[in-house]
């Protein structure tokens, strides 16, 4: 691969401020991908790096797909942009239509915006729109859960149960209360669904009993709490958080932003663990990465009840963006869509999920590593503290890249989720990168 390293100098990096980045670390020594093929990336030093965490979790069908980039650049020379307000562009509805294929039974209605932070607002929105147009507008207190990663408007910084991504940040929403998290000691090295813990679910029922179920609008839960580090939910977790909320008419809502396209081996965690919700976020995957893009499905429960509450010809939801569904991205998710039944990659992650999760697991005779869990193509790995909360995983991150290998850190915690299309000797070279990497941390 002859790649040409880029035309910088040190001092050309400082008017990028980088998100959720070290950036005067960074730009010391910057890492710098400046091409991504399949599974692989190379660095502006011309180093091939294995992507083991699909990019963010977007990448479920490899890098550099030019049916999307193609789909995306025919959408753009045919129609770039049609205003959503009140006019329709066919690729939108073509899209919306393809996702219900997908999404379970009654969640019939996709409602756009641009990214994961965007789909939680959304739904917030939804929630507390659904409630009013029912009269119960006193429901104005929503649950959340500790470890809890929802994205980073005011809406998720509010649900979020990670103290980093809040404390800074005063002017969150009022009157949400959280559920203790999922991890546990005794399931650290838990492959699948932990047996015990799901009377963890019991907190909703507390809040129901100490506040009152009729003050309560909805209960977000990431099915598999991704960005904390991979808690699979344990067995009759969700079922139970189904069923207070319908003894209470509180909105379930899944945050499916990483679980979603074929991540645990269905197309989305509803499938994988029985349980429907009642409106479910997504992103990342939905458009392979390739275009901004997040939406949130909703039963059709909850769509009748807005459109049946408006006066006719009303506008029956005062929310939307000026890029909600906009075509580059339907195109973008519609040859995504396309890649993912063509190659039947739900199906092929089901499958490679066993060796996937052998693998990795075979980690845990290593000291440094503290914990590993896992459900699907989707693996959370803890490496032992140094110091300070992060500093360990920060520097193995790090050590990894140059390494070969990309891998989210969150803290600590390692986010293994490499691209569906991964085959079985990419794994095995992953997990070489990650054994002789974290072999040589001292503890
Ligand atoms: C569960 C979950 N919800 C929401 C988000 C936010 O998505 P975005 O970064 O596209 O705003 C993420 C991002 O990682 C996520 O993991």
């Amino acid at each position: 691969m002859n790649i040409q390293p880029p035309n910088f100098q040190a001092n050309s990096l400082e008017n990028y401020w980088m998100p959720f980045t070290a950036n005067r670390d960074f730009k010391s020594d910057p890492r710098l991908v400046v091409k991504s093929e399949g599974v692989y990336c190379w660095d502006h030093k011309g180093g091939q790096i294995i992507d083991g965490s699909s990019g963010l979790f977007c990448v479920a069908a490899g890098h550099g797909r030019r049916e999307i980039a193609d789909a995306v650049h025919a959408a753009l020379m045919t129609n770039d942009y049609t205003a959503p307000f009140g006019l329709g562009h066919p690729l939108a509805f073509s899209l919306a239509q393809k996702i219900t294929e997908i999404t379970p039974d009654p969640l019939n209605h996709i409602f756009f915006g641009n990214s994961g932070s965007e789909a939680i607002d959304t739904a917030l929105k939804i929630c507390m729109a659904y409630h009013r147009a029912k009269g119960e507008g006193q429901r104005t207190r929503f649950v959340s859960r500790e470890r809890a990663y929802h994205g980073v408007n005011i809406g998720g910084v509010s649900l979020s149960g990670m103290v980093k991504n809040r404390e800074t940040f005063s002017g969150v929403m009022p009157n949400v209360v959280c559920m203790r998290h999922t991890w546990d000691a005794e399931n650290r090295f838990v492959r699948g669904q932990p047996e015990n813990g799901a009377e963890l679910a019991e907190d909703l029922q507390r809040f129901v009993e100490t506040y009152g179920g009729s003050t309560i609008a909805a209960c977000f839960v990431e099915p598999v709490a991704g960005s904390t580090g991979v808690l699979v939910p344990p067995i009759g977790y969700l079922e139970r958080l189904r069923e207070i909320c319908d003894a209470n008419g509180i909105v379930l809502v899944f945050d499916e932003v990483i679980c979603g396209f074929g991540r645990l081996g269905t197309p989305f965690a509803a499938q994988a663990f029985g349980v429907t919700p009642d409106l479910m976020t997504m992103a990342k995957a939905l458009t392979n990465g390739c275009q901004p893009m997040g939406a949130v499905a909703v039963s059709d429960e909850i769509h009748d009840t807005l459109m049946n509450a408006s006066p006719d010809a009303a506008i029956e939801f005062f929310h939307g963006y000026t890029y909600s569904g906009h075509p580059a991205a339907c195109a973008a998710g519609l040859a995504t869509q396309q890649i993912y039944q063509d190659e039947n990659l739900f199906q092929r992650a089901a499958d490679l999920s066993g060796y996937f999760l052998d693998t990795i697991f075979d980690l845990e005779d290593l000291p440094v590593v503290t914990g590993i869990r896992g459900y699907g193509m989707l693996a959370g790995l803890d490496v032992a503290l140094k110091d300070a909360p992060g500093k360990r995983g920060s520097q193995i991150q790090k050590k990894l890249f140059w390494n070969g290998l990309h891998i989210k850190f969150t803290g600590d915690a390692a986010i293994i989720a490499p691209p569906l299309v991964v085959e079985k000797a990419q794994i095995d070279d992953m997990c070489k990168i990650l054994r002789d990497t974290l072999s040589e941390e001292a503890l």
